[in-house]
């Protein structure tokens, strides 16, 4: 059967997109994550406007998105069984493989690493796109640096305005949270950042995994993991059993306990963790949008499951203290 067409897209646009991708120009695309900044991975001139229109330092690599097994081979220059065995369960999906680089990926991508992060995203729009531009694309998320990621086209024209040249709009995002980032460069396979595909899942394929922060220096080195990301401009709490700030107006996103006083807006949020992470960073962003003084998060409790979500609520509650010297 063939697919239904993408809802508001035409193939004129697709193909419009992509020319202007070729020509080293900025196009946002929607993902099945949050929507990514868009460049020639291949052109280091293109790479470069990125971080310009993200106000990004150089110190954060890029992942780069392919379209095809093909594409990928060309940027990784070595693929271990534990990369095979995880593309072919996950992708196209939300799981970034970072793996040795080759020549024709520019130093700036990857700054200046000699690693590379991949993926193949689960979006027909995104697929469509890089497959037409024939290229593979070079996006990080498409919000300002230390910012929220954005969940539709409307938070990308919000952030980046006219340093986008152009926004493919394919309506809000199924997942909400990025992708979960793999090292595979070095001896075991190291979670950088924990994402749209849980650490279990990971393990079931290819066995014990470990996150970033007991991994050795060297290889696993992810520079870009800044603690302050992801973040409204409003200050964010993560609290216990209803704690919320005693002065001030804000807001409180609840999933059991009743906010301790009586907060300007409180908001039922899913006791289901992907639910949950579909939801965030809209809420956020339009909670972002009201001027409180703050957001209070009730700390999720759950499993496994909501390791991304926590790291995310972590992330944004951070107050940047912590991040000197990272
Ligand atoms: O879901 C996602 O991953 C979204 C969509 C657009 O694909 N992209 C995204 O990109 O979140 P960004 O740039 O905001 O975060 C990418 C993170 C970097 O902060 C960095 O930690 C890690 O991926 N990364 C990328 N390349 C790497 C490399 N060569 N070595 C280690 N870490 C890398
Ligand atoms: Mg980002």
């Amino acid at each position: 059967m063939k697919p239904p067409p993408f809802s508001a897209v035409s193939d004129e646009e697709i193909q419009h997109a992509a020319a202007l991708l070729r020509s080293g120009k900025l196009v946002a695309f929607p993902t099945e994550t949050v929507y990514g900044l868009g460049a020639n991975a291949l052109d280091a001139d293109a790479v470069a406007r990125i971080f310009e229109a993200k106000g990004r330092p150089h110190t954060s690599p890029v992942i780069v998105h392919v379209g095809d097994q093909e594409m990928a081979a060309k940027v990784a220059a070595s693929w271990p069984t534990a990369a095979q065995m995880l593309a072919q369960k996950f992708w196209p999906g939300p799981l970034t493989l970072v793996v040795p680089k080759t020549a024709v990926v520019p130093d700036i991508v990857t700054a200046g690493l000699p690693t590379v992060g991949v993926r193949m995203p689960a979006h027909r729009l995104a697929l469509a796109l890089i497959r037409a531009a024939q290229v593979p694309v070079a996006a990080p998320s498409a919000n300002r640096f230390t910012q929220l990621s954005p969940t539709t086209a409307e938070h990308v024209r919000e952030g980046l305005g006219d340093r986008v040249d152009y926004v493919l709009d394919g309506g809000p995002c199924d997942l909400g949270i990025e992708s979960t980032v793999l090292s595979l460069a070095g001896e075991g396979p190291v979670q950088l950042r924990p994402g749209g595909i849980s650490r279990q899942q990971i393990e079931e394929v290819i066995g014990p995994v470990i996150t970033g922060e007991h991994a050795p220096k060297g290889p696993h080195e992810s520079p870009g993991m800044h603690l302050r990301h992801y973040s409204p401009r409003t200050p964010v709490f993560l609290v216990e059993t209803g704690r919320v700030p005693q002065e001030g107006r804000g807001a409180y996103l609840e999933i059991s306990d009743p906010p301790e006083r009586k907060v300007s807006e409180a908001i039922t949020m899913p006791g289901n963790a992907r639910e949950y992470a579909a939801s965030l960073y809209r809420i956020l962003h339009d909670l972002d949008a009201k001027g409180y003084d703050w957001i209070a998060v009730e700390k999720p409790t759950g499993g496994a499951e909501w390791e991304a979500v926590l790291d995310r609520l972590r992330r944004a509650s951070s107050t940047g203290l912590e991040d000197q010297g990272q």
